[in-house]
């Protein structure tokens, strides 16, 4: 009698064979450093398991911090743009586009947010976040406008060895995702710097002119690991260059 029992004992194809080397190859070289110049990240599906993991190039804990990201999401939801987590805070520093032109931060825990700015529908939108533990002051710039200066969290640093994951939000390190906060749409040009922008350099990134990449993630040279339905594909907007 054949049944589908049997068919554990048999020997693997060739086929199976190549499949499980291409895995094995593919789950071992995932993290490498990449120059992502003209690329995005594409994701294209409402999920729990579709994220990319970025490698920080940084040692000790974070006094300051900016974040700059191009973002071309689903405005019909919110959506996680930057999420880190650290073994302590889970919202470490995260930014959340609740609606459109609504951006909210959470910096150790600690939340605020942000309304009434230019978000463009259906067009790629320049987003920076600074905070400085100094005067504890955070703020956003979209598309060249910006926030009020606000003092969020002035207790400390962010301390702890950050784990950093664009498409999905943590709720647990590494993991806890919700499927009504992923990301849909698509992000590029994500840098990360451990001091706060000037304005100067801040409008220059908007502009997409030469700016000063970031010195803990580089977009140019940046360590990632991608799982599931998240394409590297090329930005559309430099298709026809
Ligand atoms: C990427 O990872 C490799 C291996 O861990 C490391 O040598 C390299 O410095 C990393 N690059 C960056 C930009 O973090």
């Amino acid at each position: 009698m054949y049944s589908s029992a049997n068919r554990r004992y048999t020997a693997p194809t060739v086929m199976e064979k190549l499949v499980f080397f291409l895995v094995l190859f593919t789950g071992c070289s995932a993290k490498y450093e990449a120059d992502l110049k003209g690329k995005v990240f594409t994701f294209p599906l409402v999920s729990t398991n579709s994220y990319v993991e970025l490698q920080p190039d940084m040692e000790g804990s974070l006094s300051a911090v900016t974040v700059c990201l191009r973002s071309f999401p689903d405005n019909k939801r919110a959506n996680t743009l930057f999420s880190l987590a650290t073994p302590s805070h889970m919202n470490a520093f995260l930014l959340y586009q609740s609606e459109v032109g609504a951006y909210r931060v959470h910096i150790n825990d600690m939340r605020y947010d942000f309304f009434g700015l230019p978000d463009h529908l259906n067009k790629w939108n320049s987003v920076c976040w600074t905070w400085d533990s100094r005067t504890g002051i955070t703020q956003v710039w979209v598309n060249g406008m910006r926030s009020v200066r606000i003092m969020l969290y002035a207790d400390g640093v962010i301390a702890g060895a950050p784990s950093i994951i664009l498409g999905q939000e943590q709720d647990t390190y590494g993991g806890g995702f919700d499927k009504a906060q992923c990301f849909l749409g698509e992000l590029t040009d994500v840098h990360m710097w451990n001091y706060v922008l000037t304005p100067c350099e801040i409008n220059s990134y908007m502009s997409d002119i030469s700016f000063t990449p970031g010195n803990v993630l580089n977009w140019r040279a940046i360590n990632y690991t991608v799982h599931s339905n998240v394409f590297v594909e090329e930005n559309q907007l430099h298709a026809c260059y």
